[in-house]
């Protein structure tokens, strides 16, 4: 493929992986343009080596996805054909403490590059948009059963809502404008360059520092884990094999409850950067952290996902294992403590300690 793509928060957590993975994993050999407003979330560090080693096929551009003349504009210059959609606000705490931006990004956002694309496309058929959402829309299940493409929406939180509403506007774009626009809808993602503000990259930096890991609730809540890498694979193939028009569930066929995960990451660690070696733990083992916190209102209960469309249509499936995806973040956290520095002296740090006081 060799063409201009677009790619929307490309400087967060799955889009970087993401721009990664195109560039080393696929043979692609057209451009990328990396639009992102750098909130809180966005770090231009996840690809300071990906910018040098692809000059002149990589583009960062600093801009808001609400700012339609300016994404419009760019899309202009650069003459895209295709949109990987990744720009949101992403943690279902924050949006429950204050779900304005939420609404901003996710719901006008969304409004604003499908506008710009509609425009610039005029109708073209040989061009895509990929917009990359959440199994969060469907709402929360009981003990049984799974996410299927056709589960009605069901959303609970307002990230969840704002994304269900971003999808909505994405298909009645297909629909009403023949926009030839994907949907994929995934389970909870893990992996290198992931902000330690969600459940795993927080918790395994805390428990290096010896600091309470928090769980709330119970802990028994359940998840549906993938790892960066595999999501990323499942996106590049929907952009190019995958039908317009059509929605992909993709998930990890890894459900675990919460409590689970963190004992998980202190298995992990425990073998790669061993307790007693480390003077913050004081002779305590990793588990010895795990504290039980009060609950986020509204939490959903258990999340799981039928990706049998995209294995039967597209050939994907989930390739790394849980314990082995563990495994390689841990190293890869370990091994990059300038960026856990950085990341951990900025302005999210202020947010969470403000917010959970623990
Ligand atoms: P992230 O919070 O790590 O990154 C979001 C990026 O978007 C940041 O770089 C941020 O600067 C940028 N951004 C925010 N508002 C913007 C705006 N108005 N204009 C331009 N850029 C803006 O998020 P993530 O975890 O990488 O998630 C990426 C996408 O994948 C989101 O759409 C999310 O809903 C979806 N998703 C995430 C997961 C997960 O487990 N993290 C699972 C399924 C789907
Ligand atoms: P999170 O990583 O925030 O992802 P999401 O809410 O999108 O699923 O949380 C994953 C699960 O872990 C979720 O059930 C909430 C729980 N959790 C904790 O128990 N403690 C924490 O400190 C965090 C951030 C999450």
């Amino acid at each position: 493929m060799k063409k201009t793509i677009l790619v929307t928060g490309g400087a967060g957590f799955i889009g970087s992986n993401f721009i990664r993975y195109v560039f080393e994993r696929t043979g692609f050999k057209g451009k990328i343009v990396n639009l992102d407003k750098l909130t809180y979330a966005g770090n231009p560090e996840n690809l300071a080596d990906i910018a040098k080693k692809f000059r002149g096929r990589y583009v960062f551009a600093k801009g808001d996805i609400c700012a339609h003349n300016a994404v419009l504009a760019l899309m202009k210059k650069y003459c895209v054909s295709a949109v990987a959609h990744f720009a949101a606000e992403s943690h279902v705490d924050r949006s429950i403490f204050g779900p304005k931006d939420f609404i901003e990004t996710n719901i006008h956002g969304t409004f604003s590059l499908l506008e710009a694309a509609r425009n610039f496309w005029a109708g073209r058929k040989d061009v895509r948009f990929h917009h990359v959402s959440t199994d969060e829309v469907y709402g929360s299940l009981g003990a049984s059963g799974k996410f299927r493409e056709t589960t009605p929406y069901n959303p609970r939180s307002p990230y969840s809502a704002s994304k269900a509403s971003s999808d909505h506007l994405v298909r009645a774009y297909g629909h009403t404008y023949g926009l030839p626009a994907t949907i994929s809808n995934c389970s909870n993602n893990y992996g290198p360059y992931h902000f330690p503000e969600k459940l795993i990259p927080l918790v395994l930096l805390n428990a290096l520092e010896g600091k309470p890991l928090p769980v709330y609730g119970d802990g028994l809540q359940v998840r549906d884990w993938l790892y960066v890498e595999d999501h990323c694979a499942a996106i590049w193939r929907i952009m190019n094999k995958g039908r317009p028009g059509a929605t992909y569930n993709v998930g990890g066929s890894c459900e675990k409850k919460n409590i689970d995960v963190v004992k998980g990451i202190c298995a992990a660690l425990e073998a790669l950067a061993p307790a007693a070696a480390n003077p913050t733990l004081g002779g305590r083992e990793y588990t010895d952290l795990i504290t039980f916190v009060k609950d986020r209102p509204g939490h959903d209960r258990r999340y799981a996902i039928d990706f049998s469309r995209i294995t039967k249509e597209l050939g994907w499936r989930p390739s790394v294992d849980f314990r082995s995806g563990l495994r390689k973040t841990v190293s890869w956290y370990l091994a990059n403590g300038a960026w856990v520095k950085n990341v951990k002296t900025g302005a999210y740090r202020k947010w969470l300690d403000k917010n959970y006081k623990r």
